[in-house]
């Protein structure tokens, strides 16, 4: 009986650190800039992740084929980029844009220590992104969308860069403290001149995948 009570009392108190920095994470976040600090990354690869979003799952929610040019817009430290790299294969090309000098050093980093040699880990902007028109087959991002101060820029930088019939996969996840609700994605990315082809739902979060084939963006 004392055992259990000792295991309740951990299980509160474990909980409560976790929400407070959670609620500490939040306040970092907005004092400086949206992004997600670089201290933080420990939170986007751990053991919860890789059950609330689990790796594999989540990319085949995204139909990256081999041979493809990929974009990873805010790829972070890489919970996805190797997985999608190996998919694309040595014909196809992973390029990874993102604003931190930092993400980018640890996506390097993570690459080389896998082997990983057709990624492009590149420090750049979602609202002008560093890509010629219509160079990439798919463009994905993962809990990045809440980040962008200019959300409709960003989506006409992805279209931009996207080929016609291009796809474009938006993934969502809770707790991310910027997840962004599916009705949202979806009418901003209506606005953008996307069309919706699907939407898969998971543990605590979603996937909607777009067409940049939908018309002119609307007024
Ligand atoms: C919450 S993390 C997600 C990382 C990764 N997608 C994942 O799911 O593990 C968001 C990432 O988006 C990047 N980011 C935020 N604003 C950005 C911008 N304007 N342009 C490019 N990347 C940005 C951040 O630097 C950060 O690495």
């Amino acid at each position: 009986m004392r055992a259990l009570f000792l295991l309740l009392r951990l299980v509160v108190v474990a909980w409560a650190v976790v929400s407070a920095l959670w609620l500490y994470s939040l306040t970092q976040r907005y004092k400086s800039s949206r992004a997600c600090p670089y201290s933080w990354r420990w939170m986007l690869d751990n053991l919860p992740r890789r059950v609330v979003q689990p790796l594999r799952s989540t990319v085949d929610s995204f139909h990256i084929d081999r041979g493809k040019i990929v974009l990873e817009l805010g790829p972070g430290p890489g919970y996805f980029s190797v997985e999608v790299a190996r998919r694309v294969g040595p014909e196809g090309r992973l390029v990874c844009v993102d604003i931190q000098p930092e993400m980018i050093g640890a996506l390097r980093r993570r690459l080389l220590r896998e082997g990983v040699s057709n990624a492009l880990p590149t420090v750049g902007d979602a609202l002008a992104l560093p890509l010629a028109d219509c160079s990439v087959d798919c463009a994905f991002l993962v809990t990045v969308l809440g980040e962008l101060p200019d959300r409709p820029k960003a989506l006409a930088e992805l279209r931009r860069v996207l080929k016609p019939g291009g796809i474009l996969s938006i993934a969502e996840t809770l707790p991310d403290p910027d997840y962004q609700f599916p009705d949202v994605v979806r009418d901003l990315c209506r606005a953008s001149g996307f069309r919706l082809l699907e939407h898969h739902r998971c543990l605590l979060g979603f996937t909607m995948n777009f067409a940049a084939d939908g018309g002119a963006p609307a007024p």
